[in-house]
């Protein structure tokens, strides 16, 4: 790999603190660089953060300036086939990541219309179920780590339901993304396992369309490959899966060790919705998404930045600009302003986001219910997040609770 041209102060995007102080972390970068600030990426590639609310406003705005087309970067040569972050720039993927333009426009209208018409009582009757399926498989035990026995394993679970996918193929499925996503060894196993399933299920719903997101997909006017159809559902069911599952882990989180939550976690219903909102604010599992290529040159937080670029969505940042956050508030009750959802014609689509929030939700809820006495079972400077600058989630939640006996399909 040759060395690219990395400015003088550039912060890498890695590394222990990510993990420990990512608020710190940017709150120095603010203060050292500004608005915009020159970070490289693992192997010296270089890109740029931006920091600033109104610069991220700015930028998700202006989809022509700063496209979604990777095609446009100017560090190609560098990149060597290998390098880790690959997938997630996702050079020459023709999924609707990186489409742009009118076909853009017509296959996010293609997936928010198929969500849409999810019908919003068996969406939440799903993810009950769901839930109480995977609270029955611990109840008895008194004690569970709650990211690996529960929310990395729900949203999944009810996103392949609403998808298409029949009970049989649940199980082996979820283990798929999560392998996927873990990109560990099982990682390239658990994509061909999810691959192959999904053009299976669309051979499926050619031969019996049911009432279901892949059957409106296929029947979608703009008239999709089965291609095009399958990245989709790819990207719907790992860039649903991962964030949802953090939003619920790191909303628990919160209410198992803040005493505001703490006070009303056996009863308050309107707790749960602060909670997830303050997390969307505070602790937010998109934390950095790439990315954004300037189309030419322009500048940007009085920063000069160069056609080909790469710029990266510092959306925990943003939340967290002093410039919009004057009172140091937690801005909670019902503020929707925070950026975690990205913003513009390439945001997280807005059925994608109440399904989302239903499924959190619900999990949270359900969990609460059945275990109204849960605790966390170690002191919460214990707790680990994944070394990840890019998606923030915690490695585990162990907790205690009084054992119940399981429900098992009673309820
Ligand atoms: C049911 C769950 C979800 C589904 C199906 C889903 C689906 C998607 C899809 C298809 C896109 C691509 C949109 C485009 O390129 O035009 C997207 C973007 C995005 N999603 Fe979601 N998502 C889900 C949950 C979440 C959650 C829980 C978060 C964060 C809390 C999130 C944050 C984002 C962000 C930040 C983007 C924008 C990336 C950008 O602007 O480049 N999503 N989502």
């Amino acid at each position: 790999m040759t060395t690219c041209p990395v400015p003088h102060g550039s912060v890498p995007l890695s590394g222990p603190r990510f993990q420990t102080d990512a608020a710190q972390v940017y709150r120095d970068m603010r203060r050292d660089h500004g608005a915009v600030a020159p970070v490289v990426l693992d192997g010296g590639v270089p890109a740029w953060l931006i920091l600033g609310y109104r610069e991220l406003h700015q930028v998700t705005n202006d989809p022509v300036l700063y496209s979604r087309d990777s095609d446009l970067w100017s560090q190609w040569e560098n990149i060597p086939d290998d390098w880790p972050l690959l997938p997630m720039i996702g050079h020459k993927q023709p999924s609707i990541l990186y489409t742009v333009g009118e076909r853009h426009t017509a296959r996010a209208a293609m997936i928010g219309n198929a969500l849409e018409a999810v019908d919003p009582f068996a969406l939440k009757r799903y993810a009950e179920e769901f839930a109480d399926d995977l609270v029955d498989r611990f109840c008895s035990t008194g004690r569970t780590d709650i990211i690996a026995e529960y929310a990395m394993l729900l949203p999944a679970r009810v996103l392949a339901r609403i998808y298409g996918f029949g009970d049989e193929i649940l199980g082996p499925l979820v283990g798929a993304i999560n392998d996927l996503i873990d990109g560990g060894e099982g990682a390239i196993a658990g994509q061909q396992l999810l691959g192959g399933a999904m053009y299976r299920l669309l051979a499926d719903k050619h031969a019996e369309p049911g009432d279901d997101v892949a059957s409106r997909m296929l029947q979608d006017p703009g008239g999709f490959s089965d291609e095009e159809v399958a990245q989709d559902l790819m990207v719907m069911m790992a860039a649903g899966h991962q964030p949802t599952a953090d939003w619920m882990g790191n909303s628990l989180r919160l209410m198992l060790t803040d005493d505001r939550f703490a006070a009303s976690l056996s009863g308050g219903r309107h707790s749960v919705a602060e909670a997830m909102n303050e997390v969307l604010w505070e602790d937010t599992p998109t934390q950095n998404v790439a990315g954004r290529w300037a189309s030419r040159d322009t500048h940007l937080g009085g920063r000069h930045i160069r056609a080909g670029d790469l710029l990266l969505l510092g959306i925990a940042a943003a939340n967290g600009d002093p410039q919009v956050r004057t009172d140091g508030s937690a801005l909670t009750g019902g503020n929707n302003a925070f950026l975690s959802f990205g913003h513009g014609e390439h945001r997280c689509p807005f059925p994608a986001q109440e399904t989302a929030e239903v499924i959190a939700r619900t999990g949270i809820e359900v969990l609460l219910d059945r275990l109204p006495d849960v605790d966390l079972a170690v002191p919460e400077d214990r707790l680990t997040h994944r070394p990840s600058p890019w998606l923030r989630g915690l490695t585990e939640l162990p907790v205690h609770f009084t054992p119940t006996p399981a429900l098992g399909g009673q309820q």
